[in-house]
C-alpha cells in the first residue's frame, strides 16, 4: 500500500466512524422540538438501514472537500450525514420489489425483507425528510444564505433532475415502461448516482465560500468521480461476487439494465473509468497538495472491490 493510499484509508475509516456516531445520535429516540413522537417501528427501520454498514464515501467527500477550505470538521460531518440519509433512503427504495427487487444489502437482508414494503417505503421517506432537517441546522454555518445554498443544491441533487430522475431513467432503460427511445447511459448515471456524489464534492466549496474557479474544480472532479463510481458498480455487478459486495452480483443482466458495460463491453467500460480518473486528477490541480486525499479517493473509486 502506498503512503497516499494508507493515508486515504485512515481518513475514510475515521469519517465512517464519526458518521456512524452522528447518525446514531440523529436517529435516536430523543424528540426534537415540534416532533410529536418517534414511532418505534419507524426508528428501528431507519436505524437498520443507516447504521452498521456502507463505505460512507459520500460523507467522506463532504468532509474532505470542506477540509480543503479549512471548514470545521463538524460542519462537513453534518452535511455528510444529511447526504448519507438521502443515499440510504435511495438504497431502501432501489431494493424494493417494485424497483430492483433485491434481497441483500450491505451483507444483510434488505429492509423490506426484514420488515415489509410499507415500513421500507416510510423509512425511506423518513430519511429523506430528516436529511433536510439536518442540512438546514444552525451549527452548519452562521450565514443562513450558505445554509440555503447547501439545502437547495441537496434538493437538486436528490430530486427530479438528480437521483430520483435518474432512477426512473434506469427503470425505463430496462424497457419496463415500453419506451423505445435509446438510453443515454451517461445522462442516466450522471443523475442516478453522479448527482449525490457530486454534491458531496461541491458541498465543501459552498461551505467554504470558495472562489468560482475552486467551485468549478470540485464540480468537474465530482462529475468525473460520480461517473467512474457507477461504471465501477456496474463492472462489479458483472465481475464481483455477492460475498464481497454485500449485495447480489449479476442483478443488472437479470433485470436487463442498460449500462456502460452493456454498451462498451468490459474492456471499454474499464478504459472509460481510467479516462475519468485522469479527468478527476487534473480537475484537482488548482488545489496542489491540498487535493491529495481527494485524488486518492478517485483512485479508490476506480479500483474498489466492494
Ligand atoms: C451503492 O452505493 C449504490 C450506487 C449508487 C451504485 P455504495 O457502493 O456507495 O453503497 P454503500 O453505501 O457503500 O453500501
Ligand atoms: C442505485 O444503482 C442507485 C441509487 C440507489 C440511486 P444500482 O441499482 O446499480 O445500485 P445497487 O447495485 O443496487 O447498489
Ligand atoms: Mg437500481
Ligand atoms: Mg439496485
Ligand atoms: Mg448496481
Amino acid at each position: 500500500m502506498t503512503t497516499a493510499t494508507a493515508h486515504f484509508s485512515k481518513r475514510l475509516d475515521q469519517t465512517a466512524e464519526d458518521t456512524e456516531a452522528l447518525l446514531a445520535e440523529l436517529l435516536s429516540d430523543m424528540l426534537l422540538p415540534d416532533e410529536i413522537a418517534r414511532p418505534k417501528r419507524l426508528m428501528e427501520a431507519m436505524r437498520y438501514s443507516s447504521l452498521g454498514g456502507g463505505k460512507r464515501l459520500r460523507p467522506f467527500l463532504a468532509v474532505e472537500s470542506s477540509a480543503v477550505f479549512g471548514v470545521p470538521r463538524e460542519a462537513g460531518l453534518l452535511v455528510g450525514a444529511a447526504l448519507e440519509c438521502i443515499h440510504c433512503y435511495s438504497l431502501i427504495h432501489d431494493d424494493l420489489p417494485a424497483m430492483d427487487n433485491s434481497d441483500l444489502r450491505r451483507g444483510r437482508p434488505t429492509l423490506h425483507k426484514k420488515t415489509d414494503d410499507a415500513t421500507a417505503i416510510l423509512a425511506g421517506d423518513g430519511l429523506l425528510t430528516l436529511a433536510f432537517d439536518i442540512v438546514t441546522r444552525d451549527e452548519i454555518h452562521k450565514d443562513a444564505n450558505v445554509r440555503l445554498l447547501l439545502t437547495r443544491a441537496l434538493a437538486r441533487a436528490s430530486g427530479i433532475g438528480g437521483m430520483v430522475g435518474g432512477q426512473i431513467l434506469d427503470l425505463a432503460g430496462e424497457g419496463r415502461f415500453g419506451d423505445r427511445e435509446p438510453v443515454d447511459v451517461a445522462r442516466l448515471q450522471q443523475m442516478k448516482t453522479g448527482a449525490l456524489l457530486r454534491y458531496g464534492c461541491i458541498s465543501g466549496a459552498i461551505l467554504g465560500q470558495s472562489t468560482p474557479s475552486e467551485y468549478q474544480a470540485l464540480d468537474d472532479y465530482g462529475r468525473a468521480l460520480g461517473e467512474a463510481f457507477q461504471i465501477a458498480d456496474d463492472l462489479l455487478d458483472v465481475e464481483g461476487d455477492a460475498a464481497a459486495l454485500g449485495k447480489p452480483a449479476g442483478a443488472d443482466a437479470a433485470l436487463g439494465k442498460t449500462t456502460f458495460v452493456t454498451q462498451l463491453g468490459i474492456d471499454g467500460a474499464k478504459q472509460r473509468v481510467r479516462d475519468l480518473l485522469a479527468r478527476a486528477d487534473s480537475a484537482l490541480s488548482v488545489f496542489g497538495a491540498k487535493g491529495d486525499v481527494l485524488r486518492a479517493a478517485a483512485r479508490f473509486v476506480a479500483e474498489r472491490k466492494s
